[in-house]
């Protein structure tokens, strides 16, 4: 289980970093119950700031400290004005049954495209008329798709969690999971994370799962950092122009790049989307298969479009909240693959040349050989190595 979610805090009390922003939204929600809303009150509120730093947590720690069941949306739900009003509209009316109150959580609202600014104008008409509080998350409250928003709702700023909050987090997760790490991996992991807290956490994880952990390790992690925000660009963002650069900042080649799409799509999108992605990394792979060929380098751009715009927009839905990608396993199992035909193909070279005949024709009748270099002798004679004779040895 991922220890985010593992640790995510229940109570804000816990939610470490960001007093003045409890204080605020408790403020909020408990005027809103008590009926102290003058006119001028706002109804809405947004929590907005980087990633990682407790936005959502705090928000369903809220809902839980005073009694409130939580109604959640999302970006998607935005998408349809119609949709939107079909479901939100009767939760901000009705009262609960069972005195309980009630907050609305449109979580990543920023997740929504300008393109579908109709559910973003029919949730502002909404706040007008809601009977409960609404909280609204978003990353980048600036952007101009929400300058409505910004007038009808208060704003809460979080900030990035500063290092040794970061730390203090990290070493009690440590204990609870009772593993140690050494303080100087904790102060590099810390900092890398540049106050995102999820990223420290998820980062802490992996440490964890290694035996031995350098600080090395941390610095190489750090070059895949880029990789990670390109994919999740690509994968949850909508297409834009942006997207079709988006490689162009991860120094890593694009046929690394490759690997990292296909290892991860599966993660993000199903059936009809992920045939539609798999489609294209295969396509992709023809046109690398002719740039080496053919030497046709003005098919690298094609290759680029593909694997960013192409394959953002195979999805149906923009996604939101958070995956872990994961690092490619088909170098490995490639390399593991080659480190097999590397044993046979050089005891083929041995025997090949005591025996007066082509290497590959060993190679080709390798089965029937196998049989003859179960024989010590032959072995002695052809002196195979260790390794060798341990490959010959494995069961097939
Ligand atoms: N201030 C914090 N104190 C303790 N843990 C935190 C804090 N902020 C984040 N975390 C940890 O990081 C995880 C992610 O936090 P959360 O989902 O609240 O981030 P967010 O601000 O909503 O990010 P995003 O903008 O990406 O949605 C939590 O599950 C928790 O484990
Ligand atoms: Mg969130």
């Amino acid at each position: 289980m991922q220890w985010t979610e593992k640790h995510r805090p229940k109570y804000s009390k816990e939610i470490q970093g960001q007093n003045e922003a409890i204080a605020k939204i408790k403020n909020f929600v408990e005027n809103f119950y008590l009926g102290k809303l003058t006119k001028t009150k706002k109804k809405a509120l947004v929590l907005h700031g980087p990633p990682g730093i407790g936005k959502t947590t705090l928000a369903h720690a809220i809902a839980r400290e005073t009694n409130s069941e939580i109604f959640e949306l999302n970006a998607s739900d935005l998408r349809n004005k119609l949709k939107l009003k079909e479901i939100l509209k009767p939760a901000i009316e009705q009262q609960s049954l069972i005195k309980k109150g009630k907050i609305i959580l449109v979580d990543e609202v920023d997740g929504i495209s300008a393109a579908d600014r109709g559910g973003l104008t029919e949730l502002l008409s909404l706040i007008t008329l809601t009977n409960f509080p609404i909280i609204i998350t978003a990353n980048d409250i600036w952007n101009a798709k929400l300058s409505g928003l910004r007038k009808k709702a208060e704003l809460v700023n979080l900030k990035e969690v500063d290092y040794n909050t970061i730390k203090d987090v990290m070493i009690n997760i440590l204990r609870k999971e009772n593993h140690f790490i050494n303080n100087n991996i904790l102060t590099k992991i810390a900092i890398k994370s540049r106050g995102d807290l999820r990223a420290a956490i998820n980062d802490l994880q992996t440490i964890s799962s290694i035996k031995d952990p350098t600080e090395n390790l941390i610095d190489e992690r750090k070059k895949e950092i880029d990789i990670f925000n390109a994919l999740r660009l690509v994968f949850k963002g909508k297409p834009t122009d942006e997207t079709l650069r988006i490689y162009d900042s991860v120094k890593m080649p694009i046929d690394n790049i490759i690997l990292w799409v296909e290892e991860n799509v599966p993660l993000e999108y199903q059936k009809k989307e992920l045939k539609r992605a798999y489609d294209l990394i295969s396509k992709v792979d023809v046109f690398k298969k002719r740039i080496y060929r053919q030497q046709y380098w003005r098919f690298l751009v094609y290759k680029n479009i593909l694997l960013s715009y192409g394959i953002s927009s195979s999805k149906e839905d923009i996604k939101t909240g958070f995956t872990n990608y994961n690092k490619p396993t088909r170098i490995l199992k490639i390399w593991l693959n080659n480190q097999k035909t590397f044993k046979k193909k050089s005891i083929a070279k041995k025997y090949a040349r005591k025996v007066h005949v082509g290497e590959k024709r060993i190679m080709n009748e390798f089965p029937v050989i196998r049989n003859i270099l179960k024989n010590p002798e032959v072995r002695r004679e052809l002196r195979l190595s260790d390794e060798e004779i341990a490959y010959l040895d494995k069961p097939i």
